[in-house]
């Protein structure tokens, strides 16, 4: 309990989990803002919140570079928020304007998984236009390996998620963002 308000006292700050579908920001993200008193911002639920439409029908009304503006637009009003935990669309670091407006008031946090474990998550569902027709282990690992540079430039953190729990991501997530917080600021 004591370690958990030192924690919420730090986290004046916003995360920024990104990572690739069915990585499990989500669920990491609800774990978070349970944990240390965190606001959520799910930014495909926002996003078809606003549209008033699911991201499938976003992409197939005014395809993907629409959707992709939507996203840019959503993290500029989110520059403004403090204690957030803000779970990106596995798209979102791959603008590099976005990975700025992330770092200007939190830290970035990807979250890793194998190429197996992706697909056990996303296999169910339509609800991912950019893997329709690519439901497979390699093509899946195809996109991972074409995003990976991206997302690994993005991250003040890295986790590796394969074989933890939830309460251990936030656990190692929390000591992590503990010790690169005493390095940016010196002490
Ligand atoms: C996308 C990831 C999705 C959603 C959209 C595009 C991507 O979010 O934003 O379908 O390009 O990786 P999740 O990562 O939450 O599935």
């Amino acid at each position: 309990m004591k370690e958990q308000e030192n924690y919420r006292e730090s986290f004046d700050f916003n995360i920024a989990l990104i990572g690739f579908m069915g990585v499990g920001k989500s669920t990491v993200a609800a774990s978070l803002s349970r944990m240390f008193g965190m606001k959520t911002v799910e930014m495909d639920q926002a996003i078809a919140e606003r549209e008033r439409m699911s991201i499938p029908e976003i992409f197939e009304t005014y395809g993907e570079e629409y959707f992709r503006e939507r996203e840019t637009e959503l993290l500029m009003e989110l520059e403004c928020e403090k204690s957030t935990v803000i779970s990106c669309g596995g798209g979102v670091p791959l603008r590099e304007c976005n990975v700025d407006r992330m770092k200007k008031n939190g830290y970035v946090v990807l979250l890793t998984a194998s190429p197996e474990v992706i697909l056990s998550r996303v296999s169910l569902g339509n609800d991912r236009p950019v893997l329709k027709g690519r439901k497979n282990a390699g093509a899946i690992a195809q996109l991972m390996e074409e995003r990976r540079e991206r997302y690994e430039k993005a991250a003040d953190i890295v986790i590796d998620t394969d074989g933890k729990d939830v309460l251990q991501i936030c656990a190692e997530l929390a000591q992590k963002l503990k010790s690169i917080k005493r390095v940016k600021n010196n002490v």
